[in-house]
């Protein structure tokens, strides 16, 4: 287990599109628990594979529900709307808001390589969404409501929001 470190917006690699997992081996196993242990040293509920600079379609989250570990996440079912704000370790000290999907079906294969469907609403749909975005190399920063602006972080508010971290 290990913290990597985590690109942020300056770095071009956080717009490549990642690639299939071919097979998920223990090379992978270690690269979804080298990225847990990342999200948590920096207080996130997800990370994408994107976001410590390796190309391939695997995300990790855990808003509170359960760890996910996930290769090759698809979107099934989006429904509804959310409307809320969004941070990503990638782009530290700032929040946007972004409409999101308010309850998603995703898809994808989990550590053992069998396939796994999650059901999240709320926080996990929004992360879910997210962190797909990441492997196709799209920020949060891309989808901000019309008429909005990233705002920034006090140290003080940077305490209160880790949450909203993926
Ligand atoms: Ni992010």
């Amino acid at each position: 287990m290990a913290v990597l470190n985590v690109i942020t917006l300056e770095n071009p690699n956080l717009r490549r599109r990642a690639t299939r997992v071919p097979k998920v081996d223990d090379a992978i196993r270690t690269l979804m628990d080298d990225m847990l242990d990342t999200m948590r040293a920096h207080h996130g509920v997800g990370l994408a594979a994107t976001q410590v600079d390796v190309h391939l379609r695997v995300i990790v989250m855990d808003v509170g529900d359960a760890v996910h570990q996930v290769a090759n996440p698809e979107m099934v079912r989006a429904e509804g709307e959310q409307i809320g704000y969004e941070g990503c370790l990638s782009v530290p000290g700032y929040i946007g808001k972004v409409a999101r999907a308010e309850r998603v079906v995703a898809k994808g294969l989990d550590r053992n390589g069998r396939a796994v469907r999650i059901k999240g609403n709320e926080l996990l749909a929004r992360c879910i969404q997210h962190e797909i975005d990441h492997l196709d190399g799209v920020l949060f920063t891309d989808k901000l409501v019309p008429g909005t602006t990233l705002m920034e972080l006090s140290p003080e508010e940077l305490e209160q929001n880790t949450d909203v971290y993926a």
